[in-house]
């Protein structure tokens, strides 16, 4: 039994929806197996937590805000995902030793490509709100699916100073608005509907794709503010296709992403 355990430590893990999917899995798959979380306040990762978590012989553990960046020194090994992006979402345990991967950025791609294969001409720019830690995948994700230009807006211009690539502009958050009819995606992943507070019209130009990563609640502000979205993705998603690469590094076989594991998120985030 206790080798098919995982954990996810982080703040307000209670809160997480992995165990939901990683349990979900469990019972599908009829693996004897165990998902839990273990609180981890900010600013209080230290060594032993990871002694602990080797002696609990887990196949490993998910992490989550604020500890993404945070652990990279303490892994034995990182991928080179998790160096370009600077993040570990996913950590696997073998032989004593911590493995780091982050497949937050796959949870994204696979989110993205899935509807963009449909569409013609998509692919070109997009518009990233926020450039915390998350936004770092999510913009890893876009580079590698081919958009041409991506517009990076946050609040703090400082956090922006480092990038140092030619497919990516930076600007300041008030400046979206004049952006919009170049794009052909806003991909959201601050917690408040910047379009509202700047009074940014809710009429997009045609076959326009809004896409949160935020997920609580399923459908944000920020998705409901726009009309006309050809298309609209939801944070759920990059949630699940993030935990099926983890999940196959720690039991060994894909699992797949339903309708019934999406609706049963759904319903929990609905409650
Ligand atoms: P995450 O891992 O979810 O990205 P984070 O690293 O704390 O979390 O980043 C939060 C993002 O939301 C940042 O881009 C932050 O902007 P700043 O870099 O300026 O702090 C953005 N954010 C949070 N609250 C915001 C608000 N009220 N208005 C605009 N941006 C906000």
């Amino acid at each position: 039994m206790k080798k098919n355990k995982a954990i996810v430590i982080g703040q307000s893990v209670s809160k997480s929806l992995s165990p939901t999917i990683f349990n979900y899995w469990f019972s599908k798959y009829k693996i004897k197996g165990k998902y839990e979380y273990l609180e981890i306040q900010k600013n209080k990762l230290e060594k032993k937590i990871f002694t602990k978590l080797i002696n609990m012989k887990i196949k490993g553990f998910n992490v989550t805000i604020p500890h993404k960046e945070s652990i990279m020194p303490y892994l034995d090994f990182v991928d080179s995902h998790s160096k370009k992006i600077g993040a570990v979402n996913c950590v696997t345990i073998k032989r004593k030793k911590l493995h780091g991967s982050n497949t937050d950025w796959i949870g994204y791609y696979k989110t993205i490509n899935k509807i963009t294969k449909k569409q013609e001409r998509v692919r070109n720019q997009a518009i990233v709100v926020g450039y915390g830690g998350a936004s770092k995948a999510i913009v890893y994700a876009l580079l590698k699916l081919k958009y041409k230009k991506i517009h990076i807006f946050n609040r703090t211009l400082n956090k922006m100073k480092n990038i140092k690539n030619k497919n990516i502009k930076t600007y300041h958050i008030n400046e979206i608005k004049k952006h919009i009819s170049q794009s052909n995606i806003i991909v959201n992943t601050i917690p408040v509907n910047i379009f509202k507070l700047l009074n940014i019209p809710k009429k997009l130009p045609p076959k326009f794709i809004v896409s949160d990563i935020v997920y609580r609640p399923f459908e944000t502000s920020f998705l409901k503010h726009f009309k006309n979205p050809k298309e609209k993705t939801y944070g759920i998603s990059m949630l699940i296709n993030q935990a099926i690469p983890c999940f196959e590094k720690w039991f060994g076989f894909k699992p797949t992403a339903n309708k019934e594991l999406f609706e049963i998120l759904k319903k929990e985030l609905d409650k």
